[in-house]
């Protein structure tokens, strides 16, 4: 559902900050030759490497892997100690994550789980509290991922959610087509309980899908 024609100023931003490398863009074709969602902006995968660097992350737990495209721009902002494990339940995609991440320079940085998120969460909490969350899978289950997260992200840790606008429907009165009511519902109930500001020092970017960052009190 994000839109292929980037505009000028996006475009202008990426070029500047956010150029991908030969990898990141053979990854980027590869999805675009499948049938799979469109993966973060490359603006988007600096915003969270300078997220990542300037809050000292060492690791993170991303839910929806989808091909790797963000998993990779993340990785590579980790310290040589940090890691990331990430979660794909679809065989097709964890398999087309599997090879992206094995032909990266940072496969030794990332644990890829394929399952689905409530159980590889649970099977992972052993491992915590963690420093970062990103969520970026199924919507109807960001609230679960938000019960998970709650638990096992330290305080000072960092909570961020994409696709928060529920492709506009979180804020429209009138449903978009494709769009389920309780998706919706499940979205506003996440960026409600985020905007909290007695847990939370928080905020929702106005990027094109929406991303919705927390971090812990
Ligand atoms: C879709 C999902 C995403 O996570 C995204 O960033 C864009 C689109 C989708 O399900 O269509
Ligand atoms: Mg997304």
């Amino acid at each position: 559902m994000r839109p292929e024609d980037i505009s000028p100023r996006i475009k202008y931003i990426r070029k500047l900050f956010a150029p991908e490398d030969s990898l990141l863009q053979t990854v980027d074709r590869r999805i675009r030759e499948s049938d799979f969602p469109i993966h973060i902006g490359a603006e988007e995968g600096r915003f969270l490497q300078f997220l990542i660097k300037g809050l000292g992350i060492k690791t993170i737990v991303e839910v929806g892997t989808l091909a790797a495209y963000s998993s990779i721009w993340m990785a590579r902002a980790l310290p040589t100690n940090g890691h990331l494990y990430t979660i794909e339940r679809t065989k097709h995609r964890a398999e087309l994550a599997k090879k992206n991440i094995s032909e990266s320079d940072v496969a030794h940085k990332i644990t890829l789980l394929h399952g689905d998120a409530r159980d590889e969460l649970k099977k992972l909490s052993y491992r915590g509290p963690f420093d970062m969350i990103f969520i970026d899978a199924d919507k109807i289950s960001y609230t679960a991922y938000l019960d998970w997260a709650e638990e096992n992200i330290r305080p000072g840790g960092l909570i961020v959610g994409d696709n928060t606008f529920l492709f506009e429907a979180v804020y429209l009165e009138e449903l978009p087509e494709g769009i389920s009511p309780t998706a919706r519902a499940v979205l506003r109930e996440f960026n409600q309980r985020l905007s909290d500001p007695l847990k939370y020092t928080s905020i929702m970017l106005p990027t094109q899908e929406g991303m919705t960052l927390a971090l812990k009190k």
